[in-house]
């Protein structure tokens, strides 16, 4: 039988306090709430104990009592490390000064695994190649969190304004049987006895899909087997590609300005606080809007004879060649009408100057090169044969896309522009290997 005074002491267990996500306190200001994640710095002042953790959302400071604490519990504090995973139960308290705006008062901690005290990565200075050999642990750190942030938020502002103007997303193979941008940068796989190619452009597929669809875009990895060792190469990266059926070189110049002006100016908005952690100079990017300045390659030979480069009609361009070009304008410059020959196979020759290609390279201002390579296409058969002929290409392989030719051929036009260097370009992040999340490099394919 129990007293009055034992059954006044049966408490009620507290309801367990919801995990929530950093992003989502302000929901919960002066509530009981769980959160979940790794432990970014901790400040031991023995009475006191400061938890900064870090849940993919945001980052919040945790501070404790020891009053508030069983001894047993409080021992926990003792000897946490960088990068521990852990459960902070506590309540929510407006604090201006916190970086989030709100700073929980714990009243509980579970460690779910303390780490090990040798996490590689500590705030001091480290070269790029040992960050690079620790790629899957360096994410964590803030900045690259905040390129790949801009990352994902370029990628959805890019499908969201095809999507929202009438492109219709079709996926195009990986394994191909043919190049697409020339043969000198394939990677061959055997496909069971027969060799095969990874893609380095979904285009050509693009083309046939527009004879169904009117207006598609492909997005997906693409590879490049380039021997070449610079900040702007990478050997798989992501390419996103629309192509319109009755579009004319105009036509695509304009659907590229409304594109970027749109990711950019959406990344804007949307990702401020990832930019100002990569303390990108805004103003920069405020000033990208349509209409974007266009010169022929003509001229820009001009420009770059009489800037003193040794440069001579026919040449292509190369990173020094398009930085100077940029640098006339602080929007992206467009380049059209290269010379056929040193341009892919496809491209439509400009009627009025047919050793030209009615084609467009748009280059990033800040000497982040080119974003965007686009053209009209071929759509005679005949000079299209002739062209797969002269680029000694295999007749057998491109059957079915000299066929899309003979069925109902329309003028039409598209570009690919790489994620990876428009990304680069937003965040002023100067090498594309900070903008994936895993970079396959010239002499890299670890982690
Ligand atoms: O100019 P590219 O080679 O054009 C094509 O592949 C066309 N078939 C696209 C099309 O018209 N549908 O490549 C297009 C873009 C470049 O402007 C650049 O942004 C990116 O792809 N790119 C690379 N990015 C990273 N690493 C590389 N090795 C790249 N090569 C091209
Ligand atoms: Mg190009």
């Amino acid at each position: 039988m129990q007293t009055e005074e034992e059954k006044q002491e049966v408490k009620e267990p507290e309801a367990e306090a919801p995990a929530v996500y950093i992003d989502q306190l302000g929901k919960y200001d002066g509530q009981r709430v769980r959160v979940r994640g790794w432990l970014m710095h901790h400040r031991d002042q023995k009475k006191l104990q400061f938890i900064v953790l870090r849940d993919g959302t945001g980052s919040v400071q945790a501070v404790a009592f020891k009053g508030d604490f069983t001894p047993e519990k409080w021992e926990t504090f003792a000897g946490l490390t960088q990068e521990t995973s852990l459960t902070i139960t506590g309540t929510v308290r407006k604090d201006d000064r916190a970086p989030g705006g709100y700073e929980i008062s714990a009243s509980d901690i579970d460690v779910f695994q303390l780490a090990a005290s040798d996490f590689p990565i500590q705030p001091k200075e480290h070269t790029v190649g040992y960050l690079m050999e620790h790629r899957h642990l360096w994410l964590r750190s803030n900045r690259q969190r905040a390129v790949l942030r801009i990352r994902a938020e370029v990628v959805k502002a890019a499908r969201d304004y095809l999507d929202n103007n009438g492109f219709v997303l079709v996926d195009t193979p990986i394994l191909t049987p043919a190049a697409c941008e020339g043969t000198s940068t394939l990677f061959e796989t055997d496909y069971f006895g027969t060799p095969a190619y990874l893609a380095q452009s979904g285009q050509l597929y693009n083309e046939a899909d527009i004879a169904a669809f009117g207006r598609v875009y492909s997005f997906g990895p693409t590879f490049r087997a380039e021997k070449s060792k610079t900040r702007r190469h990478l050997m798989e990266f992501w390419m996103i590609e629309p192509e319109a059926a009755w579009m004319e070189l105009p036509g695509l110049l304009e659907l590229e300005e409304g594109f970027i002006t749109y990711i950019v100016q959406t990344v804007l908005e949307n990702r401020r606080a990832e930019l100002e952690v990569l303390e990108r100079d805004l103003s920069k990017l405020e000033d990208i809007k349509a209409p974007f300045p266009r010169i022929t390659y003509d001229e820009a030979v001009k420009i770059l004879q009489s800037s003193g480069l040794d440069v001579k009609w026919g040449d292509d361009f190369g990173g020094d060649e398009e930085t100077v070009l940029a640098s006339q304008s602080n929007r992206p410059l467009f380049i059209t009408n290269y010379p056929t020959e040193i341009k892919a196979f496809y491209m439509q020759p400009d009627p009025e100057r047919p050793e030209t290609v009615l084609a467009a390279d748009l280059i990033a201002p800040e000497g982040y090169g080119e974003i965007c390579g686009g053209s009209q296409r071929i759509h005679d058969p005949e000079l299209m044969a002739k062209r797969i002929e002269e680029h000694d290409l295999p007749l057998e392989a491109f059957a079915w896309y000299l066929e899309l030719r003979k069925y109902g051929s329309v003028p039409h036009s598209g570009f690919g522009m790489g994620i990876e260097r428009l990304v680069a370009w937003i965040s002023g992040v100067p090498h594309l290997r900070e903008t994936i999340p895993f970079p396959r490099m010239l002499d890299k394919i670890y982690p």
